[in-house]
């Protein structure tokens, strides 16, 4: 029998499968009412004036860059210590991302640094909030004013946190959420934009659109033939109404998955604290956090192999483990376009080198947390004996 505690697992309850069957029988499968249903709820939570539904975190990304004009000789300030997309978006738009190191506990872009990186020819700062922590948006928004850039927030791992009672994705001049099922929400594949710019959500509308002329309803004006007319080069990046309705009922069971998640994180770290050679996460007082993934970090004694050796012990003890974040620059495209190499970045690799995923889902009971623990202290010890 399989034992395994994975990385992640989506919480689908009645209300989605009822959700889901009503699309069904409705015969609307795309551009209706549970995208538009969708996004008032997201836009609601977040307490922006406009969401639009896209059918990915990293389409909602390229979205606000085309219809923020981002493109070929621009540069783009940004974190090395993320998932891949948050960058490869800004190399796909032909601009140039620009790396700044991250600080030491937040694990988010230093404003000092950023600040110090802002140059003629940037265009936006591309800040993520990494692991879900909102720390410095509110100074990254208002050095984006000073400068009169946009500040673009990456919160795809954020959905509803709020700090100083300000919705993650809001910060910025826009934001974006993805519903991967490791997500606090899930649609399977898809994302959200939100904003309070209404030309910037005009243009996001449109631009997921193939670029057609699109009403507030995201759907193409009653003009004849205007489906096949197209005032800019679009994508197609719709979310389908059967995500939509798996959106739906997961943004209504919204509170109900943060608080399991909380209590899990609250066993987490009650099991662990205490542990020397690990660092675990801290969420700071203004925060009300909305737990996206448990990642704990071995101390900086452990900057060799052991992390790795570490994870796949635990997957040998069939623990679901990976290695959050891998930096950016260090990934073979970057390397080879842009030259980066170690060394770089040292805070961002440090902790890209010592940090490690441990399983985190709302239905996560507190037996397998304890034996997620058990297991992965077993792991640093034997660490401990084979390096004598
Ligand atoms: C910080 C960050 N940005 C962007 C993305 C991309 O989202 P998606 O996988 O929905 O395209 C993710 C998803 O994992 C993410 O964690």
């Amino acid at each position: 029998m399989k034992t395994e505690i994975p990385l992640s697992s989506p919480d689908i309850s009645d209300l989605e499968r009822e959700l889901v069957m009503q699309v069904l029988d409705s015969g609307r499968l795309s551009i209706g009412p549970m995208v538009e249903r969708f996004e008032q709820m997201v836009a609601q939570r977040v307490g922006t004036r406009h969401a639009v539904a896209v059918s990915s975190g990293t389409a909602g990304l390229q979205v606000i860059l085309a219809g923020l004009g981002i493109g070929p000789g621009d540069e783009v300030v940004t974190t090395p210590f993320s998932f891949i997309a948050s960058s490869n978006v800004i190399v796909h738009a032909g601009a140039t991302p620009v790396f700044v190191d991250v600080c030491p506990t937040s694990l988010n872009m230093d404003p000092k640094l950023v600040e110090a990186a802002i140059t003629p020819r940037t265009r936006a700062i591309l800040a993520v909030e990494a692991l879900g922590s909102p720390t410095h948006m509110d100074a990254l928004a208002r050095l984006a004013a000073k400068h009169e850039i946009p500040l673009i927030e990456d919160s795809c791992e954020a959905l509803g946190t709020t700090h100083r009672g300000r919705g993650c994705g809001s910060f910025g001049r826009a934001g974006v959420f993805g519903f991967y099922p490791n997500k606090q929400i899930t649609t399977g594949e898809g994302g959200m934009v939100v904003t309070d710019d209404e030309r910037l959500a005009d243009a996001c509308r449109s631009l997921r659109n193939q670029g057609r002329a699109t009403d507030r309803a995201g759907t193409a004006n009653n003009k004849v033939g205007a489906w096949l007319e197209h005032e800019r080069f679009g994508f197609n990046f719709r979310l389908s109404e059967l995500a939509a309705a798996l959106g739906v009922a997961q943004m209504t069971r919204l509170d109900e998955l943060i608080e399991r998640r909380q209590h899990v994180a609250s066993a987490y770290i009650a099991r662990l604290s205490g542990i020397r050679e690990l660092v675990l996460p801290t969420v700071d007082p203004d925060t009300f956090m909305s737990w996206f993934v448990f990642v704990v970090r071995l101390s900086t004694d452990y900057i060799g192999e052991e992390r790795d050796r570490v994870i796949q012990g635990l997957r040998m003890h069939e623990v679901g483990s990976a290695a959050y974040f891998p930096c950016i620059h260090l990934q073979k495209p970057y390397r080879e376009k842009y030259g980066f190499r170690e060394g770089m970045f040292p805070v961002a690799e440090s902790a890209g080198r010592r940090a490690l995923a441990l399983p985190f889902f709302a239905k996560l009971g507190e037996r397998e947390v304890d034996l997620v623990a058990q297991t992965l202290e077993l792991m640093i010890r034997r660490e401990d004996i084979s390096r004598g």
